[in-house]
């Protein structure tokens, strides 16, 4: 074996190590969720870990695996570390990735977080295997059912899954409303698997003019929340939809906003290609990302104009989102 092949042997083991880890990125991101970065957050400037650990306030703190966590989240440039002269401690500090992980914010993914990294999410994505060799979904697999009955039967998870989808959703409100121009819809407009309602409720807000109603199964409605401007009406979107002029489905057909690009390297396309597998692994046969052509083939067979079909394509800074706009073929 010559040195170059030595070296790609080594260089391939270390990849699958990291690989085979880096579950625990997540852990270590929902345990900094849970107290870390809110006091950060909250404190307004670079704290020691002396500081952290005396607002956890927990009489029964270890100390010893609270630093080496802040080690590890260093490491992961997931929290920087900065240095003082006056301080003869490191100070930990928010940064460009740790900034989305505050509660309470528009635009934060902390309980998107809490939902992906949820132990009923992830054990289910264990069912992979089975699913590819015997069918069915590995949610199906795991528990028995699929995943919106999974949901339905849950209280405790339903609620984690509203949240986690109303934040991943506030985090991509802004994009949506700057990038289409909603003075043009007119009437009624229902949000099809709307969730709680937190995309139609932040359209209205905007777009008064328009007569919101959030669609959805029963038992994400009753988890709802009220607005303004919004009726909440319980269904099944397989067997009858209320009348509308106009119809938003976001998240849903396959879901998530974006375009498949499997070997693409822009910033969100691992992501994209992430989601690809959760859908196959979580959602009914034919849950799936899709690339351009796939879409415009899924409109063409549904009977939408697609020469009226124009897409929202932007790294608006917080999200890389598709939007497609189709009218049915008269
Ligand atoms: C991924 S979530 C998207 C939620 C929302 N559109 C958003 O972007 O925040 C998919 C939604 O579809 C709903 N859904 C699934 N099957 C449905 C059905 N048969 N009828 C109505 N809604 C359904 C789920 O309950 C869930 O709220």
């Amino acid at each position: 074996m010559n040195k170059k092949e030595e070296d790609a042997i080594i260089q391939g083991q270390s990849m699958i190590m990291q690989h085979l880890q880096s579950f625990l990125i997540g852990v270590a991101i929902r345990c900094a969720i849970e107290k870390i970065v809110d006091i950060i957050h909250n404190r307004g400037v670079p704290l020691t870990l002396t500081h952290i650990a005396h607002e956890i306030n927990s009489p029964t703190l270890n100390l010893d695996g609270l630093s080496r966590l802040m080690r590890f989240l260093v490491r992961k440039q997931i929290l920087d570390e900065v240095h003082e002269p006056e301080c003869n401690e490191p100070l930990y500090v928010l940064n460009y990735c740790s900034k989305w992980l505050k509660h309470d914010e528009r635009n934060s993914l902390a309980a998107f977080t809490m939902w992906m990294t949820h132990p009923d999410s992830t054990s289910n994505f264990l069912g992979l295997k089975q699913s590819i060799i015997e069918g069915d979904t590995a949610i199906q697999k795991t528990y028995g059912v699929e995943l919106w009955d999974f949901v339905s039967t849950n209280p405790q998870y339903n609620r984690i899954f509203n949240e986690g989808m109303a934040c991943f959703t506030w985090s991509t409100m802004d994009a949506i409303l700057s990038s289409y121009e909603f003075h043009g819809v007119k009437g009624t407009s229902v949000d099809i698997g709307g969730g709680i309602g937190t995309a139609i409720n932040d359209i209205v807000t905007k777009y008064p003019h328009i007569k919101g109603i959030n669609f959805d199964l029963p038992h994400i409605i009753s988890d709802a929340p009220t607005y303004q401007g919004v009726t909440h009406v319980e269904g099944d979107m397989f067997k009858a939809i209320p009348p509308a002029n106009s119809y938003l489905i976001k998240s849903v057909l396959h879901n998530w906003d974006i375009i498949l690009n499997p070997r693409g390297d822009g910033v969100f396309d691992d992501a994209c290609i992430n989601f690809d597998i959760i859908m196959f692994m979580a959602c009914n046969i034919g849950g799936r990302e899709r690339t351009e052509d796939e879409w415009k083939a899924i409109l063409e067979d549904a009977q939408f104009n697609s020469s009226k079909l124009s897409r929202f394509l932007r790294t608006y800074p917080l999200w890389k989102l598709t939007m497609i706009d189709a009218s049915k073929r008269v």
